[in-house]
């Protein structure tokens, strides 16, 4: 199918051909599950051929609207023109000679970029790796090697990855640690502030963060605050249900570790590169981490994950105690740096918001109209739905949020769920999608909610 026919179908949005899965793609998840395990989930049974802007076409010419973007890695859309460019210019000169043994500016100029614009008005350093979960490793290995105390505080709903250490991080036992165990050794887990649910039954403001201030609790009985390196936490909770604390909770999150000499880790791999309205979450919420953590939509959705920080911590681990071969590949710091440069030219975290005010206003009276709504919340593009059998009970509506999610891939809507309990559905749509594919999109979730009522 030539370049047009998606671009076409951009302005109209959703195109549907053939029945979903289409015959192509019958024929390839026959060969992908002959050949790879099942472990890796499939949420839509479609192959994807090419994409543009906030669009998927399958390999059977049906298009789809993408409210995904590949878990949160396209903000500034499918395939920038830029990013292309920037990528193919690079593939022209140099694809890799690992920065460890001969360096390239273009790992520079992203680590330079990053220390000037992350949060934080203070000497910052930055180190390169390929996926989330490794740049979070690498945090952990900072903090320890600086602070030279072993224990890590973790939050519950919290997701870091799936390596050995960053899954111990995560907060979910199915799919992502039941099996796989032992975990890693000195992690702490408390609850987050998830005022829907609060473990605590209280409410904020009157709670005056409770939550943040059990960290009192978590030094007095479980581990001892001068054992403790760093707490860890996502600004918004990604895949724990799209949980956004109080200001106030960070402040006093903050102030806690800095009296006890605990450094403050900020993963940012989902809320980073203008999601949240502001290029990082933390601004937000007036918070300078020790450490940010950036992956995802950093680079378009080449491989690259960075971990940026106060200058005197990055440098604790001795030379040659972190890094990889691949880590901060050429082609991947081309296409970051175009990613860097679109934040501006491209405006996207005014396209956040303005995503975040089209969301509420086509929100506002649903949970009126849909018993199945509990809370609909998340700040910028990051908006969430959270589903309820019930809502005294808040029993989670875990069959019906997959029902509605059914529903929507079926009229061309890529969607996916978040939450502990799978009954939170979420908005990761590019940020360049147009007005009329976020009320397109919202249309046919709105018609999924309408037709969908809570099962016995
Ligand atoms: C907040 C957060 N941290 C870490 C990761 C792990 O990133 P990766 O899948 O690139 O290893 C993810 C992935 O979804 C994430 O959302």
């Amino acid at each position: 199918m030539p370049d047009s026919a998606l671009l076409a179908a951009s302005e109209s949005s959703i195109r549907l051909v053939t029945e979903i899965p289409g015959p192509r793609s019958q024929e390839l998840i026959q060969r992908r599950t002959a050949n790879v395990p099942r472990s890796l989930g499939m949420t839509l049974p479609i192959f994807i051929e090419r994409a543009e802007g906030a669009m998927l076409e399958d390999v059977d010419g049906n298009v789809f609207l993408d409210f995904v973007g590949g878990i949160g890695c396209q903000n500034a859309g499918h395939r920038p023109a830029e990013t292309v460019a920037a990528i193919k210019e690079q593939a022209d000169h140099l694809l890799h000679s690992c920065f460890m043994v001969t360096p390239y500016e273009g790992y520079v100029e992203v680590a330079e970029w990053l220390n000037n614009n992350t949060p934080g008005n203070f000497p910052k350093k930055t180190i390169l790796t390929n996926s989330g979960a490794e740049a979070v490793e690498n945090a952990i290995k900072i903090a320890r090697t600086y602070t030279r105390r072993p224990a890590i505080i973790a939050f519950e709903d919290a997701f870091h990855g799936r390596t050995q250490l960053t899954m111990t991080l995560t907060g979910k036992t199915h799919p992502y640690k039941a099996g796989f165990g032992p975990m890693a050794p000195e992690i702490y887990r408390m609850p987050y502030a998830y005022c829907y649910r609060c473990s605590y039954n209280l409410t904020h403001p009157s709670c005056k963060v409770e939550c943040a201030e059990r960290l009192h609790s978590m030094f007095a009985r479980h581990i001892e605050a001068e054992s403790v390196a760093a707490v860890i936490f996502e600004p918004v909770q990604g895949e724990g249900g799209f949980i956004a604390p109080p200001a106030d909770w960070f402040q006093k999150i903050a102030e806690i570790c800095r009296k006890n000499g605990t450094l403050v880790i900020a993963d940012e791999v989902q809320t980073g590169f203008c999601r949240t309205g502001t290029t990082f979450a933390c601004e937000r919420f007036g918070l300078e981490p020790d450490l940010l953590i950036t992956a995802k939509s950093i680079a378009a959705g080449l491989p690259l994950a960075a971990v940026t920080g106060r200058a005197e911590v990055m440098d604790a681990p001795l030379p040659g105690g972190l890094g990889g071969t691949y880590g901060g590949n050429p082609v991947s710091c081309a296409a970051a740096l175009s990613v860097m440069k679109l934040v501006d030219e491209a405006d996207l975290a005014g396209k956040a918001e303005a995503i975040g005010r089209q969301f509420e206003e086509r929100t506002r009276n649903w949970a009126k109209r849909f018993p199945l709504i509990g809370d609909i919340r998340g700040i910028g593009a990051m908006r969430a739905i959270e589903l309820v059998k019930n809502r005294d009970t808040k029993e989670p509506a875990t069959d019906e949020t997959k029902r509605i999610l059914g529903l929507c891939h079926k009229r061309g809507l890529v969607m996916i769920s978040a939450g502990v309990y799978g009954n939170v559905i979420r908005l990761l749509v590019p940020l360049v999608a147009t007005p009329g594919q976020i009320s397109e999109g919202l249309g046919i979730l709105e018609d999924a909610l309408e037709s969908t009522e809570p099962l016995p």
